[in-house]
């Protein structure tokens, strides 16, 4: 079923209930946040930066081993890690949505969401930064690789939007995945990062929800080459994206006195890393199926990739039942 049959709004339509939910309810990085109330105090020795079950780091024998004091410090720098490469991440798809609107057509229905989208972008972007500021930790984000690509994706909105919007997915599911289930833990979190999170996890599903609406929209428009040529790319730029937003650089495992072997085990080699990260993409191979993106030769890349699996029944649908 179209997202059209579903909901008995046009894609214009759906848009349009976007953009105005953006003009409704949005976040200020320094109005909505308190920054300065004595309960966000970032104190480096607070037992509450101790990682949570929720994340992949925080579960493993290794770091439960660890003298409380030495948790504590990798959990901060960690968890400002984390939000310095979604910012980097986010300032990728802000200039690659500016590319991509400069070029749109007057009256495009799509101009005034994406850029509703990037306002959204810049203001996390300015939360995420205060935090890392704020943490004291002087962490380096992503990858080399990444940063030195960095000038060069943007400009992918423009040559294939298509693609680009799949990356956008890539990078935001796996963000949204986790903070969610950090958020439904219910573990002890320091304050000033839970408000972050709910900020961002209210405007990133808006955001997800227009990458879908696009795709879902564009993907019987594309001439048949495109769509071999990109069912192929779309689970290769999915795992890559998701590796850089996910696996801590060499630099950032160094900081933290992460043994290889065990970073190795952690995100590449123990079953339960490769059925978290087959269980991110849910959503996305549900959307795979429905934009033409899931064929014989595909399927074998996204299993490859070790991202392979169920598709989700419904956005959303929890792992547990996917799997
Ligand atoms: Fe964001
Ligand atoms: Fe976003």
């Amino acid at each position: 079923m179209t997202a059209t049959q579903a909901t008995g709004q046009t894609y214009e339509e759906r848009l349009r209930t976007l953009s105005e939910a953006s003009v409704h309810q949005h976040f200020d990085a320094f109005l909505d946040i308190d920054w300065d109330h004595p309960d966000f105090a970032v104190d480096p020795a607070d037992e509450r930066w101790v990682l949570p079950e929720a994340d992949v780091l925080g579960r493993h024998a290794w770091y439960k081993s660890l003298p409380r004091d030495e948790q504590i410090r990798i959990g901060l720098y960690r968890q400002a890690n984390v939000v310095k490469v979604g910012l980097q991440f986010e300032q990728v798809l802000i200039a690659g949505l500016m590319h991509y609107a400069f070029h749109l057509p007057n009256g495009s229905p799509e101009f005034r969401y994406s850029t509703h989208e990037a306002t959204e972008e810049c203001h996390h972007t300015q939360m995420f930064q205060e935090f890392v500021n704020r943490s004291g930790q002087d962490v380096p984000g992503a990858t080399g690789a990444f940063k030195l690509l960095a000038p060069i994706l943007p400009i992918a909105a423009r040559v294939v939007p298509f693609g680009f919007f799949y990356g956008v997915l890539a990078g935001e599911e796996p963000i949204d995945h986790v903070q969610k289930s950090v958020l439904r833990g219910g573990e002890q979190m320091h304050p000033l990062l839970q408000r972050i999170m709910q900020i961002h996890v209210a405007e990133e599903a808006r955001h997800i929800g227009f990458a879908h609406q696009y795709l879902e929209h564009k993907a019987p428009r594309l001439k048949r080459h495109e769509r071999a040529v990109l069912s192929m790319a779309v689970p290769l730029v999915m795992r890559w994206l998701c590796n850089e937003i996910l696996v801590p650089s060499k630099r950032a495992q160094r900081d933290m006195g992460i043994p290889a072997d065990v970073a190795k085990e952690i995100w590449f080699d123990s079953p339960e890393s490769q059925k978290f990260l087959r269980d991110l993409f849910g959503d996305v191979r549900m959307l795979a199926e429905e934009t033409g993106m899931m064929n014989k030769a595909s399927r074998r890349v996204w299993r490859a990739m070790g991202i392979d699996g169920r598709p989700s029944r419904y956005r959303s649908e929890p792992a547990s039942a996917a799997a």
